[in-house]
């Protein structure tokens, strides 16, 4: 079911490295789907909770599901003291086993953050239509564009890094590109949700060790550097982008929405 791409020390890398969302994410769902402290959500794909847990602040209780337990094990260090958030290990597949869980209860959204790559949308869409109250949705949400994939002199100088550590070009943008967002919006509207669109764009400066733990919270832990070679990774990685700081990152949150009809059952 699961796959090994967030297991072992990466999922720690990625509930201390990866950016969450601003707030002006978070309004913009609950003025889509307006949600309100009587909703319950889910966010399916919740790795270490960066969508969850601000979520949790803004609704009755959030679902937070994941087939990765590594992910979900850092996910609860994260959501230390937060009281109204479940964390379940489940795949996309899964989801309409949540109806016995919600006891005839629906959903106010479902928030898919950085993870609809990984699953069957085609099946899933139909499927979480049937789990949402009328007026509540789905979003799909890109959180930028990875940092090595940026044209600054930094950027392109750690993909030029990174593509030689791992001996082959790095072009994958994980749903980022426009045509795989345009694909999520047709399906979303053949699974009868009216769609929509937002952007949130701001500029994010990092420094060098965030840098790092952002790459290693991109890898699967077998391309990890081995604990023994990771000070030469990182030193090698210093002088290739460090003559480039600061390193500012242009961050475009593209949240792909359906909203399911007022009159919908
Ligand atoms: C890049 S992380 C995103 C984490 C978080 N939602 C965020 O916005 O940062 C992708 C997550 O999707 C999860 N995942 C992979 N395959 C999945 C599937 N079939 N169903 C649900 N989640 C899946 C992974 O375990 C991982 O935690």
């Amino acid at each position: 079911m699961t796959t090994l791409k967030f297991s072992g020390e990466v999922a720690g890398f990625y509930r201390r490295y990866r950016r969450g969302y601003p707030e002006a994410v978070l309004d913009a769902l609950v003025a889509e789907f307006g949600l309100t402290a009587e909703d319950t959500a889910l966010d399916l794909g919740c790795g270490t909770g960066q969508l969850t847990l601000p979520l949790a602040a803004r609704t009755r209780a959030v679902v937070g599901m994941d087939p990765e337990p590594d992910m979900l094990a850092e996910a609860r260090k994260a959501a230390a003291g937060v009281t109204n958030v479940c964390w379940l290990v489940g795949a996309d597949s899964d989801v309409s086993a949540l109806e016995l869980v919600l006891g005839g209860e629906k959903l106010g959204a479902v928030t898919i953050g950085q993870a609809l790559h990984w699953m069957d949308h085609e099946t899933l869409f139909p499927a979480l239509h049937s789990l949402l109250r009328p007026g509540g949705g789905v979003a799909v949400v890109t959180n930028g564009a990875p940092m090595w994939l940026h044209d600054t002199p930094w950027s392109n100088a750690l993909r030029e890094y990174l593509s030689g550590w791992l001996g082959k070009p790095l072009v994958r943008t994980c749903g980022a590109e426009q045509e795989e967002q345009d694909r999520y919006r047709a399906s979303l509207a053949a699974a009868g949700f009216t769609t929509g669109e937002t952007d949130v764009d701001y500029e994010d400066e990092i420094d060098l060790e965030h840098l790092v733990g952002a790459v290693y919270s991109a890898m699967p832990e077998d391309l990890l550097p081995k604990p023994d070679e990771r000070a030469g990774f990182e030193e090698r990685l210093s002088v290739a982008v460090s003559p480039f700081a600061p390193f500012v990152e242009p961050v475009r949150v593209r949240v792909v929405s359906g909203r399911k009809d007022a009159t919908s059952v």
